[in-house]
């Protein structure tokens, strides 16, 4: 065993992936979570998929007290990936004070639990959003940041600042952020997957909820962009991809081979694929027709967003293995087995 890490929001989409990752590669993954927005029957898919149950401490972060007795109890971790948060784009503008207070007080508590305990190492799940609207593509980690379009985007380059300044006032901790392009797909086995609550807000999710009959229409938020086929460009990335990445950083921070003690990387292919593409694939992959119609563009969004991936490669050794049929495949495995009897309590 190589020692335990502690995993926020491990019940989640892309905590719960990592946690796998983690577990595969020697850890012991101890997870937090409030289960506000992810369910606990994902530990036993973890047990199915690695032999291992991981323990769940039920907290709320973001609540002083309760954070303080978690983290005091798991004293002898070696590093903390932070994945708790509100991540609803059009919910936050709605309810910025519910996303500030949220996402940035378990973020506080969070670091205050490191400082008490000596938990010397922390992992950030951010987000390409502190990039805004990029004046340079593909999107290196020296292009500038800038104010994200909802307040959820902004808590991440918020809590970046946060984790910037704790790193330069505490020589003794580390942390890496990592800037993630746009997270699909699901584990290969089909039993942990994305499980958005009430209708999604994001491309794949809608997608394969419209071709499994849960939502009847999947709208195309414009095709009046200056791509190939007018519709915006993202740099789609496995979530398997993801975790392992995780657990790369986690490696690098603690043999001490960070370069500072205050690091980001972006985490995407490199490759920009259009909405089209996106539906264009998931037809042949899933060999049925979806309903969708192009509609106006949808506020906030942007032409094109894809990362530069070497600093990733030659840093964190770490590159996406997946291609996009992988994701979207096993995004639409995930779905089919989730509508096939999977029971949505505890
Ligand atoms: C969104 C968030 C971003 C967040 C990321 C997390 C916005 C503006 N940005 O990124 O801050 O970090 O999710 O996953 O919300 N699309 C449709 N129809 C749909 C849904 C999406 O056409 O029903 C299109 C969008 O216009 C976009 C692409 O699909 O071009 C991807 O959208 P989405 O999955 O929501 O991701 P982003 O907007 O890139």
């Amino acid at each position: 065993m190589k020692g335990k890490i502690i995993v926020t929001g491990g019940c989640g989409y892309i905590g719960s992936h990592t946690v796998v990752s983690l577990i595969e590669n020697g850890y012991e993954a101890v997870v937090f979570d409030n289960l506000s927005n992810s369910k606990e029957f994902i530990l036993d898919r973890i047990k199915e998929i690695t032999g291992k149950k991981p323990r769940l401490e039920k907290v709320d972060l973001a609540d002083e007290q309760q954070a303080k007795a978690a983290y005091k109890k798991h004293r002898d971790a070696m590093a903390i990936i932070n994945f708790a948060a509100y991540k609803a784009v059009g919910e936050s503008v709605k309810e910025p004070l519910l996303y500030y207070k949220n996402n940035l007080s378990s973020l506080l508590n969070t670091l205050q639990g490191q400082v008490d305990n000596g938990i010397e190492n922390i992992i950030f799940s951010s987000s390409a959003t502190v990039y805004g609207e990029p004046d340079v593509l593909p999107i290196s980690e020296n292009n500038e940041t800038k104010r994200p379009f909802s307040p959820y985007g902004n808590t991440k380059k918020m809590a970046e600042e946060i984790l910037e300044d704790f790193s330069y006032a505490n020589s003794n901790f580390s942390a890496i952020s990592l800037r993630y392009f746009n997270p699909i797909g699901a584990h290969q086995s089909g039993l942990i997957g994305e499980f958005p609550s009430g209708t999604p807000n994001n491309l794949l999710p809608y997608v394969t909820q419209c071709a499994a009959g849960v939502l009847k229409e999947l709208q195309v938020f414009g095709n009046d962009y200056p791509s190939k086929d007018g519709t915006p460009i993202r740099d789609y990335i496995h979530v398997v991809d993801l975790a392992v990445a995780h657990v790369k950083a986690v490696e690098r921070l603690v043999t001490n081979k960070n370069k500072s003690n205050f690091e980001v990387f972006n985490l995407g292919t490199g490759n920009g694929y259009t909405v089209l593409d996106i539906i264009n694939t998931f037809e042949s992959v899933a060999n049925l027709k979806l309903n969708y119609k192009i509609v106006g563009r949808r506020e906030g969004d942007v032409t094109a967003l894809y990362a530069a991936t070497n600093l990733a490669k030659d840093e964190l050794d770490w590159q996406s293995k997946f291609d996009l049929e992988d994701m979207i495949s096993s995004a639409w495995k995930w779905e089919q087995n989730l509508r096939s009897g999977t029971k949505f309590s505890n």
